[in-house]
């Protein structure tokens, strides 16, 4: 018999693996300073296109004079318990209350963690009949609330509605054997490459197929209609999304999250998400500070206004220079390179060390082998200097990308 730890210290698994080259640079970098759009990164001022802080809002001195209030107020520890039991109080409830009319649902529930959640409410929303069909590029927390569900799944292929009708015609069978009913989950935008969720063409087909629609609107929420109501209400569809989900992570730029949802519905996973019920609840500094950040959303349009200005200015810059930006529709920028995994550490490392421009950077297996993407996130705190600077800094890597530059140093290195 072998000791559990054998294989543990035997593979460190697909990222693991690269922790000797990466850990400290390319994977758990450490940004220093206050959230903005520059932050010191070893030591140096970088312009930070890796924070989804999307409205700015982390850094905020009105948000920041809530937090440090209701710190001051109730510590961390306030709530002690789950809601269920004894973590209950008056604000959550004002919380939920105010979300649920943010984004037009009956009622609304508060998640201590996105991540938990959402896999929490999959599990909750279907039982061992019931068939879930979902995008096959959707977030890891999705697939793990699938890798709960006891019964059939289907994947359809990404944003592809074909694809996705053609595993509802495959669930509705199943479902007809089981008795069950089908739960189909996209995200409102896909937060690696940008693209909104086909969420009215998808919820179209509820004329045809008799679903109920799960939407993860993590980078949505805050970002896209009126408001930043979300991908729902940009697309005009918000009625058809039977539970909407949103993370605090991004746009609220905090912790925590919620579901909204008809009454009944939010009732029923009150009393049965276990994620919630054998957890803690979410910390009074953390809902303050939400009813805050919220409060921010319904009253200052002028801060998504500005957010989407450098989206505008930054993607269109991309664009007009000749970068390949995929096809987004939210404020996540991708900007695709033709290159290796070793050309890809060099022009990162040349692009933070020597332009000062810091951003994510996703290779094989990912995206295909073969492509380099930089992955840039714009907030309200940047601005068109940002931009400015950062588009001659993609120009410039370009150039020596394309000149083989990096190559040539990539071998260098590999040859020491
Ligand atoms: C699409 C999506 N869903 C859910 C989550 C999880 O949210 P949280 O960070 O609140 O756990 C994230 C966070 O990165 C996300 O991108």
């Amino acid at each position: 018999m072998k000791d559990l730890f054998d294989r543990i210290l035997a593979n460190k698994g697909p990222l693991g693996k690269w922790a000797d080259q990466a850990e400290g640079y390319f994977v758990f970098p450490k940004l220093e300073g206050p959230i903005s759009n520059r932050m010191k990164f070893q030591g140096k001022e970088v312009v930070t296109w890796s924070v989804n802080d999307y409205l700015g809002l982390a850094n905020h001195p009105e948000v920041r004079e809530i937090d440090a209030q209701a710190a001051a107020e109730y510590g961390s520890a306030y709530p002690m318990g789950a809601r269920m039991m004894s973590g209950h109080t008056e604000l959550h409830e004002q919380l939920e209350n105010e979300l649920a009319t943010f984004v037009d649902k009956e009622a609304a529930y508060l998640l201590n963690f996105g991540y938990q959640g959402i896999l929490s409410t999959i599990d909750t929303l279907v039982s061992k009949n019931d068939v879930i069909v979902y995008d096959v590029d959707a977030h890891a927390c999705i697939i793990d609330g699938v890798r709960l569900h006891l019964g059939k799944r289907f994947t359809y292929k990404h944003n592809d509605v074909e694809s996705l009708e053609k595993n509802l015609v495959r669930a509705t069978k199943v479902a007809e054997k089981t008795g069950g009913g089908i739960l189909v989950i996209s995200e409102g935008v896909f937060g690696m490459r940008g693209e909104q969720g086909r969420l009215k063409e998808i919820a179209a087909l509820k004329g045809k197929y008799n679903f109920r629609f799960l939407v993860d609107d993590a980078h949505g929420f805050g970002t896209l209609g009126k408001n930043g109501a979300g991908a729902g209400v940009a697309q005009g569809i918000q009625d058809e999304i039977d539970v909407y989900f949103a993370t605090f992570a991004k746009s609220m730029a905090s912790t925590g999250a919620f579901i909204a949802a008809d009454r009944e519905i939010i009732n029923f996973l009150k009393y049965n998400m276990r994620s919630q019920m054998f957890a803690k609840s979410l910390q009074m500094v953390l809902v303050k500070g939400a009813l805050k950040r919220l409060d921010m959303l319904r009253n200052r349009p002028e801060i998504m206004a500005k957010l989407w200005e450098n989206v505008d200015a930054l993607q269109s810059g991309l664009k007009e220079r000749g970068f390949d930006i995929g096809s987004t529709q939210s404020c996540v920028t991708p900007v695709y390179l033709k290159g290796s995994i070793p050309e890809a550490m060099v022009l990162v490392r040349d692009l933070r060390e020597n332009f000062g421009v810091f951003c994510s950077i996703v290779v094989y297996p990912v995206i295909p082998k073969g492509l380099i993407l930089l992955r840039l996130i714009p907030t309200a705190s940047h601005n068109l200097e940002d931009v400015a600077i950062t588009l001659e800094a993609f120009s410039s890597i370009r150039e020596r990308l394309e000149s083989g530059v990096y190559k040539r140093q990539s071998e260098a290195i590999q040859s020491v």
